[in-house]
């Protein structure tokens, strides 16, 4: 038996529904595949703001650094502003664990139709790389003569040529193992300073893949290209807001929010990588038990992927292309009836019949 120690994190909102089912579903795949998870919960978001003025406690990441991994389920909620609820909770756990790496794959299963006319399973295939610590996300700036007619505010963008090039370099070595055609998502044509340093950190670690193709597309065309031609994308890598925006775009055209996972990963394995869907709280779906769960145990998948379960992560995958292909059950953001539990039950039980 193989042994891993994950803090959980269900946060806000959904994700206070749809964590336990991913749970779940890793726990009952652990026990054919070989392994166990010992999980232990933090109540940490909104309501333990309301509570104590704080997202977290101060020393939370100290607190999580000894686990092997954190498996989150969405932070925000109205009762909160959101810089507040996201800048306590999300972003310190990613800037402080250099989790540089937000990894967004979007795949159109089986079953499962996109907004986009004419698709079918696997059509959409690609990964957007995410710049996760630096960027438009740095939290350089500040207001200033609040409330004056001279009211300012400055919101700084840094990149520095450290994370520029880490984030790029895996973008190409992830491009190295799919079908070897870099994105480089920018707007070098307006952002004189930083992009075009982007741009220039991209091509010169593109000189070390020779066999990957790069393309530098500027982002509003490239958001374009999401809806036209998505079969054209393998991999993307952006900054911290054009992979955000377009990371949504990305779920969008595979058919739900709901599908759409994400890791927040540390390469080097120096901090333990967190692992949270694309979505939010959705406090507008919220507390009716119809949460799609397949972001969050897809997720889960990913996060096992990571700590070395292979096989156990495919096998989740497969359970969730199985119940997406006959859509027995899905919730109703696929346009079915099911509650966010039925769905988890559906492909435990397709993982049970695949293994057997
Ligand atoms: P959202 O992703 O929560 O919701 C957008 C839409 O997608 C809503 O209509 C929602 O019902 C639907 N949706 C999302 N997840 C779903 C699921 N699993 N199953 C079915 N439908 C689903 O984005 P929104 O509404 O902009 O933000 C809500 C809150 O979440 C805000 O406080 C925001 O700051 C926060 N947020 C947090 C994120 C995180 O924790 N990483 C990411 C995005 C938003
Ligand atoms: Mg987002």
């Amino acid at each position: 038996m193989r042994h891993y120690h994950v803090a959980v994190v269900p946060g806000d909102g959904i994700g206070q529904e749809v964590t336990p089912e991913g749970v779940r579903v890793l726990d009952s795949v652990g026990t054919t595949a070989g392994y166990t998870i010992q999980w232990d919960y933090f109540p940490w978001g909104c309501e333990y703001y309301l509570q104590t003025g704080r997202m977290m406690p101060e020393d939370g990441l100290k607190t999580l650094e000894q686990f092997d991994a954190i498996y989150f389920g969405a932070v925000g909620f109205p009762t909160v502003p959101d810089h507040v609820s996201l800048r306590g909770l999300r972003l310190p756990i990613c800037q402080g664990f250099e989790q540089y790496v937000c990894l967004r794959p979007s795949l159109l299963l089986p079953g499962i139709e996109s907004p986009l006319a004419n698709k079918k399973a696997g059509d959409i295939d690609f990964v957007v790389v995410r710049e996760n610590t630096e960027g438009e996300y740095s939290g350089a700036g500040g207001r200033a003569h609040r409330g004056l007619p001279i009211e300012v505010a400055t919101e700084t963008s840094v990149f520095t040529r450290a994370g520029v090039e880490r984030v790029i370099r895996y973008a190409y070595e992830l491009s190295k193992s799919r079908r070897k055609r870099l994105v480089n998502a920018t707007k070098s044509n307006a952002q004189q300073y930083a992009m075009t340093f982007w741009d220039e950190v991209c091509e010169e670690v593109g000189r070390d893949f020779p066999d990957v193709t790069t393309e530098r597309v500027l982002i509003d065309a490239l958001a374009a290209r999401f809806v036209l031609r998505p079969e054209s994308l393998d991999v993307v890598v952006g900054s911290n807001l054009f992979g955000d925006i377009l990371t949504d775009l990305g779920a969008a055209v595979c058919g739900s929010m709901g599908l759409a996972p994400s890791g927040n990963i540390n390469p080097e394995r120096d901090y333990p990588s967190m692992f949270e869907p694309v979505h939010g709280s959705a406090p507008d779906i919220f507390g009716k038990g119809i949460a799609n769960p397949i972001a969050m145990i897809w997720c889960g998948a990913m996060m096992i992927d990571f700590l070395g379960e292979k096989e156990a992560s495919a096998l989740i995958l497969s359970a969730i292309k199985s119940v997406t292909r006959t859509g027995k059950p899905l919730t109703p953001d696929l346009g079915g009836t099911a509650g966010t539990a039925e769905v988890a039950a559906a492909v435990i039980a397709e993982a049970r019949r695949i293994s057997r």
